[in-house]
């Protein structure tokens, strides 16, 4: 029989790290729950990920990911959209908090605002974003149900760089995964969760090694 891989990842995953003179100095702004924050923070203690994460920007009270980057000893920033009056203005606060703890690459992980050039022009071709399909498929909201009411039968997640049009800019990697019959939004989200965490911090050193010309 044959069997259908659990996931294609391209460009693979390498053995071989880049690595940096220095690690790269992450901020990671997260909405949720904060598994990829955790992925990348695992990454980087198993030596995997040459980096350090000196901030994690949150903008919902009592998202999980607060209490995960605790556990995790990370520092902690909270910037609730409804206390701003505009985009451009919770934007330019995320800028401020970011420069603040010295961050050079801006890695959104779970982040569900829309970003404006405040914070772009800011980080150039320095911030990052994953989304739960193969884009350009499937951009916005609920992704993985769209891909479902697609009727697709393959799915996955991206990591891209950002530019301003939502889930757009240059994909750094990709892993795709089958969808299996029965999948409920659930089950396959899960599945590209999965790969989400593997792919994450891969592509992180991927696009910092490509703008260094390593
Ligand atoms: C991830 O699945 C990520 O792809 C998605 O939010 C989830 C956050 O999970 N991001 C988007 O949909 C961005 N458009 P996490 O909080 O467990 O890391």
């Amino acid at each position: 029989m044959l069997e259908t891989p659990a996931a294609i990842i391209s460009p693979p995953l390498s053995m071989t790290w880049p690595r940096f003179g220095q690690p790269l100095r992450l901020g990671i702004m997260a909405s949720g729950s904060g598994s990829n924050l955790e992925a990348i923070a695992r990454s980087i203690q198993r030596g995997d990920l040459h980096a350090q994460i000196q901030v994690v920007l949150y903008n919902n009270p009592g998202a999980g990911v607060a209490e995960r980057a605790n556990r995790l000893g990370l520092p902690t920033v909270l910037l609730n959209h409804r206390h701003y009056p505009s985009r451009e203005a919770l934007d330019q606060a995320i800028v401020q908090a970011l420069g603040a703890h010295g961050v050079d690459w801006v890695v959104m992980a779970g982040w569900m605002r829309c970003v404006t050039n405040v914070l772009i022009d800011a980080f150039p071709r320095r911030v990052l974003n994953i989304h739960p399909s193969l884009l350009p498929s499937f951009p916005g909201l609920r992704a993985v149900e769209q891909a479902l009411a697609a009727g697709v039968k393959v799915a996955g997640c991206t990591v891209h760089q950002v530019e301003l049009e939502v889930d757009s800019g240059p994909v750094v990697m990709q892993a795709a995964v089958p969808v299996e019959p029965g999948d409920t939004p659930a089950t396959l989200q899960a599945r590209i969760q999965v790969q989400e965490h593997r792919i994450y911090p891969a592509a992180i050193a991927l696009a910092a090694a490509e703008q260094s010309g390593l």
